[in-house]
């Protein structure tokens, strides 16, 4: 598969200031150490909480890494105490914003519409989304995992801008295999991605060009055969992100898949 790829470290709540620089020299430092990693081809981010953005940000400065949110809210200013704006995000260097995580849609009761409107202030805003789709376990063991990610997809992708599509990054996430270590095996991930990008495709031409990254569990020993699977284009990566070594570990197995689908 040609195309780019994307490799985003989700820090979650994790991290001091001081664990958040070393993280974040830890990886610039040991990027320099993959021959594969060509950063044009290979997009690699970084999502620190929001008071380590700045720190980060210059921890990385001059190195092809991207500085991501990890959410924004949908408003540009207001009366919202605690939340924090994508034109203020863009205004400290943030690049990426990630929209509709699965912890955010549990835990702050995020729906389709909010997940929506947050990728149109991210898009105002300059900042580019990346948009987490994916179901639960129950919703798998149902067998309505297809309709609950198009339903998702839909509400936040439906009908945007064509323009803004080439924007966008979706990132599946089924909800079971996110820090559980129970990752999807490479053949339920490929089979989701597949179905995702057929799906944009539907919303059309500029949408069928959406890259689809996987997240859930990912380490350095299952990046491999996910990252080979046809329609996976790299990776959201939480507990394994926390550690340079194996930040690095799967951006070398996402770049490698990339050198040799190019040769392919
Ligand atoms: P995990 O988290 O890699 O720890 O499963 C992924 C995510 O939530 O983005």
């Amino acid at each position: 598969m040609g195309g780019r790829r994307y490799v985003t470290g989700n820090w979650k709540m994790h991290t001091s200031r001081a664990e958040a620089v070393a993280l974040a020299s830890g990886v610039v430092a040991q990027l320099q150490q993959v021959p594969a990693w060509d950063p044009d081809v290979v997009r690699v981010g970084l999502a620190p909480p929001f008071p380590f953005l700045e720190a980060v940000r210059d921890a990385v400065a001059g190195h092809p890494v991207e500085l991501v949110a990890q959410d924004c809210h949908a408003e540009p200013r207001g009366a919202f105490t605690g939340w924090v704006s994508a034109p203020m995000l863009a205004s400290v260097g943030v690049r990426r914003v990630i929209v509709g995580h699965s912890e955010r849609r549990q835990h702050a009761g995020e729906d389709d519409a909010l997940v929506r409107r947050k990728l149109e202030a991210a898009l105002e805003a300059g900042l580019d989304p990346v948009v987490c789709v994916g179901e639960q376990l129950a919703e798998r063991d149902a067998g309505r995992h297809e309709a609950v990610v198009e339903a998702q997809a839909r509400g936040a992708l439906e009908g945007l801008d064509p323009a803004a599509y080439a924007r966008v990054v979706v990132a599946y996430e089924p909800v079971w295999a996110i820090g559980t270590g129970r990752t999807a095996t490479p053949e339920q991930a490929g089979t989701m991605h597949r179905f995702i990008g057929g799906l944009l495709a539907s919303f059309g031409p500029q949408a069928a060009g959406v890259p689809v990254i996987y997240g859930g569990s990912v380490k350095p020993d299952n990046i491999d055969g996910l990252a080979r699977q046809d329609g996976i284009a790299g990776a959201l990566v939480g507990g394994a992100s926390l550690e340079a070594g194996s930040f690095v570990q799967i951006v070398r197995g996402v770049a490698e898949q990339a050198r040799a689908g190019a040769r392919s």
